[in-house]
Formats: structure tokens, C-alpha cells, sequence
């Protein structure tokens, strides 16, 4: 799994590096490029690439797509880090942007990161109808707004030292989180313009992957370590942040993620071997401790 990621790390990086080359140039691109490039395991172009695989697209296609939805991913942790947010110093084994460049360079970076996402879909680079782009970008920004990123994250602030029911607190997860998983995992159906009703199973799918994905975090921040982790850890906890585990405890959350996997394994069933990578993906994502 490693090796697949370090590759699929490896075009993506390629890629934006040389699309941020072509442009010109701006104080905001050393911040930008320090919250692109600090590292990152790029699970959510890995998902693109194994849902790519069941729809039969290009790989170039798909990694230009993984670079815009990894600046969107970018741009969340930046925001995340803010002292306003959840007050973070350090990012993936270094110091968060802000700390390295100050706040209102890292909301600035985060803002131009967040917009170079619909630059690169509209771009001549993604070989695709104009119709196909049109409907990507619809999708891409529906995830990022206030019925996704956004969205998710007020709530998740909004909850802290507050008793939430699971219902409310799943729907925090899938908005902060989910809807940018469920955009990779739709995008290969929107190029394929494949019907509503199975671009509707596959949103499903990636609203539970990335809840999946979401509630693994948690757990890493209860019981991992800074060092392996690259964040500091425990600090959910302190800041009274509303999460399953915080309400059913370490061990049933783990019980909730294994029900999960069995849940989205369940609904690939119909798409048969080459739904395996997504599968071994899934694993990974809860085992991971980073
Ligand atoms: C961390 O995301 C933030 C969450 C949405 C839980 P990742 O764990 O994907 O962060 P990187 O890109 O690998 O550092
Ligand atoms: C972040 O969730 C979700 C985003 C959309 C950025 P967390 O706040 O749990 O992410 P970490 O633990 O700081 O990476
Ligand atoms: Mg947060
Ligand atoms: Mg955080
Ligand atoms: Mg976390």
C-alpha cells in the first residue's frame, strides 16, 4: 500500500508543481506550496485511482483530478490548524503554515489553494468535455461549501463541550470529512456519465469511506503518538470535541469502523474483483496510525 501511495504522491506532486510553475508568480506560492507539499499521505486521490480502476479511466485524468481535490484537502488543514479552529502547531512532523508564516498569510495561502482547485478542473490539462468539467466542478463545490467542509467544520467547533446525539455527530463527520471522499469516489460515474441512481450508490459509498477515514482520525488522536502521527495527539479529548469515541468509547468505535467496511464491502459486492484495491484501501484506512 505505501509503495502504491508514494507513487500516486509522487505524479501528483509533479503535476501541481509544474502547474504553479506555468503561472505567474506571487508572495502566497511559498505558503501554498508548504501546505501542498509538507508531506500528506494522499488517501483521497488513492481512492479516486481505485474507483478510476472499476470505470476504466486514464490515470492522467485521474491524478489531475486528485490534485485538485488534494488542494481542497490543503487548504482544510491550513484553516483547520488556525488558532480560531482548533489551534494547531504542528502539521504533519513540522510546524503548521500559520506558525511558520503567520495567520493571515496561512488564511490567504489556504483561500488560494481552495480556488486553485476550480482552476485546475476548468484547466485545458483535464482532457474532458466541457460538460463532464462543468458537472465536476458543481460536484467539487457542493463538497467544500456549507453542505460539506465548511459546514462540517462549524459544527465541529460548534459541538465542543457539548453533549450530541450519534446521528448529529455522524453528520458532522460526513460533512467535515465524507463529502470530499464521496466526491472521488462519484467523479470516475460523472465522467462516465454513468445513471443517478448508481451515482447516487457510489455518493453513498463515499460519504462511508470518508466517515470511515474521518473516525480512524479520532482514534489515531486517542491512542497514537506525535511522533508517528506527525500531530499532536490527545487533544480531542481536551478540547471536548464531539466524537464517536467520546460517546461509545475506544473499543465500539473500532466495532462501528469494522461495521462500516462490511457495509461499503457489501455494497461493491456487484462490482466484483475489480472492486479489491478499494477494499484493501478500507483496511488500510483503519489500520493506519498515521
Ligand atoms: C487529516 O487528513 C484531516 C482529516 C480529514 C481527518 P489526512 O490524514 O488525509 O492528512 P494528510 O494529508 O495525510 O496529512
Ligand atoms: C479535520 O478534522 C477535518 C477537516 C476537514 C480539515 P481534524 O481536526 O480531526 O483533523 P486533524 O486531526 O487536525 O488532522
Ligand atoms: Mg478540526
Ligand atoms: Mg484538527
Ligand atoms: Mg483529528
Amino acid at each position: 500500500m505505501q509503495k502504491k501511495l508514494n507513487k500516486i504522491a509522487k505524479d501528483t506532486n509533479l503535476f501541481l508543481k509544474r502547474f504553479i510553475k506555468r503561472q505567474k508568480k506571487s508572495e502566497l506560492i511559498i505558503p501554498m506550496k508548504y501546505g501542498l507539499f509538507s508531506g500528506g499521505k494522499k488517501i483521497r486521490s488513492k481512492i479516486l485511482i481505485d474507483i478510476g480502476l472499476i470505470f476504466k479511466i486514464n490515470y492522467k485524468s485521474l491524478i489531475i483530478l486528485g490534485a485538485a481535490v488534494e488542494c481542497i484537502h490543503a487548504y482544510s488543514l491550513i484553516h483547520d490548524d488556525l488558532p480560531c479552529m482548533d489551534n494547531d502547531s504542528i502539521r504533519r512532523g513540522k510546524p503548521s503554515t500559520h506558525i511558520k508564516f503567520g495567520e493571515s498569510t496561512a488564511v490567504l495561502a489556504g483561500n488560494s489553494l481552495l480556488t486553485m482547485a476550480f482552476e485546475i478542473l476548468s484547466h485545458k490539462d483535464l482532457n474532458l468535455s466541457e460538460k463532464i468539467k462543468l458537472n465536476l466542478i458543481n460536484k467539487i463545490s457542493e463538497s467544500s461549501g456549507h453542505q460539506g467542509i465548511a459546514g462540517g467544520q462549524y459544527l465541529d467547533l460548534s459541538f465542543e463541550h457539548k453533549k450530541v446525539s450519534k446521528k448529529r455527530i455522524i453528520e458532522m463527520e460526513i460533512k467535515k470529512t465524507g463529502k470530499l471522499f464521496s466526491f472521488c469516489c462519484v467523479a470516475p460515474l460523472i465522467i462516465k456519465r454513468k445513471s443517478k441512481q448508481e451515482i447516487k450508490l457510489f455518493e453513498d459509498i463515499g460519504a462511508d469511506v470518508g466517515l470511515l477515514f474521518q473516525v480512524a482520525d479520532d482514534l489515531i488522536d486517542n491512542k497514537g503518538s506525535l511522533i508517528v502521527a506527525g500531530k499532536k495527539t490527545g487533544k480531542d479529548k481536551i478540547k471536548g470535541k464531539a466524537t464517536l469515541i467520546s460517546l461509545l468509547g475506544h473499543k465500539n468505535t473500532v466495532k462501528y469502523a469494522k461495521g462500516l467496511i462490511f457495509k461499503i464491502n457489501n455494497k461493491l459486492k456487484n462490482y466484483g474483483s475489480r472492486s479489491k484495491n478499494l477494499s484493501e484501501t478500507l483496511n488500510y484506512i483503519l489500520n493506519r496510525k498515521k
